[in-house]
């Protein structure tokens, strides 16, 4: 079984090592090894059971150690990162080959960020190399948002997992590169669009496009719990499944239903904040997960500010057909 503890030189020792560490960041927690170790990080996707083709976002401590891993940072991009580094935000970069193919799949870009959380900062500034990291979940299922969503499903895998509490945001970070001229977004996440066209003007969001080759990981069934998981209006979904009778959970942005069980049913934010809503999500989605209803009735968030990150995770957790 995992430790779960706050030892950083722990967490070093076995990074040090080529081993894997979940670490905590203000988005979700990472599966992360040594970026610079091609071993160490074919050992990530094995242990997530992730196909190869799907590359892996390095973390680093501050902008200007990317300098080694990139060949040049556009001006767009590098008032983003001055701007909102640490935080969730990831930028595709044309990569130097300090980095090894395998972290890329043999792109040309590599996807880098500065984690927004002082453990993880801490440690990345006393390695020597910089860390990849894919969410710390099983490939395909909910990322998780504490220590004990990636025991849950990792601890007999990996030695260490650095305690960092919940994560601040629980959405991961949104992915931004540039095509000419044009600023592109590849995956909505925790940081809001609104805010970064604030620093750099328009964008244009890709993200939803699964066979768009600059994104290949971005596969459209994702963040799945096991259980069915349909959208829909929930008045209607659950008058459906009281006719067929079948046992559901619910999840909602804020209404409470008072004819259903406490345990079977979340309200994601009782006063409608889609920050908080954000948050909550994924730990949400798990807990219904594991209740004894037979599928999970849910709906969709307002378009706006992060309900449209939120809606894209609800849409790939969506049973499909
Ligand atoms: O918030 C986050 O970004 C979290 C924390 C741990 O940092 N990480 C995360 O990693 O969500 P992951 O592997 O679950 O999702 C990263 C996605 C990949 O699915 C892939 O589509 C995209 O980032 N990506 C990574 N490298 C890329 C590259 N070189 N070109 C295009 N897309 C890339
Ligand atoms: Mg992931």
């Amino acid at each position: 079984m995992a430790v779960i503890g706050q030892n950083i030189s722990q967490a070093k020792r076995v990074l040090d090592a080529g081993e894997l560490v979940a670490i905590p960041t203000e988005t979700v927690y990472g599966l992360a090894g040594n970026a610079l170790n091609p071993v160490a990080v074919a050992s990530i996707f094995e242990t997530k059971n992730r196909p190869s083709f799907d590359p892996l976002i390095v973390h680093i401590p501050s902008l200007d150690v990317a300098e080694n891993y990139v060949i040049d940072i556009p001006d767009p991009l590098r008032k983003l990162a001055e701007q909102f580094w640490p935080g969730p935000l990831t930028l595709l970069l044309s990569r130097k080959n300090t980095i090894p193919d395998i972290v890329t799949s043999g792109l040309e870009r590599v996807a880098i960020r500065v984690p927004d959380h002082s453990l993880t900062l801490e440690l990345l500034s006393q390695l020597d190399f910089p860390l990849a990291a894919p969410s710390a979940n099983p490939f395909g299922y909910i990322s998780p948002t504490s220590p004990q969503h990636v025991d849950a499903q990792l601890g007999e895998r990996i030695s260490y997992i650095l305690d960092g509490g919940k994560c601040r945001v629980g959405l991961e970070s949104t992915i931004v590169g540039m095509e000419e001229n044009e600023i592109v977004v590849y995956r909505l996440g925790g940081l809001e669009i609104s805010e970064i066209e604030r620093i750099v003007g328009e964008v244009t969001v890709k993200s939803h496009s699964s066979s768009n080759p600059q994104s290949p990981g971005l596969l459209e069934s994702h963040y799945a719990p096991t259980k069915p998981f349909i959208l829909g209006n929930l008045e209607e979904l659950i008058a459906e499944r009281k006719r067929q009778g079948i046992d559901f959970a619910v999840l909602s942005l804020a209404q409470s239903f008072p004819a259903i069980p406490t345990g079977n049913q979340i309200a994601l934010s009782t006063k409608g904040d889609l920050k908080e809503a954000a948050t909550n999500l994924f730990a949400a989605m798990r807990t219904l997960d594991a209740s004894n209803a037979s599928v999970i009735l849910a709906e969709l968030m307002p378009e706006e500010g992060l309900g449209k990150a939120i809606n894209d995770r609800l849409k790939r957790a969506a049973t499909k057909g």
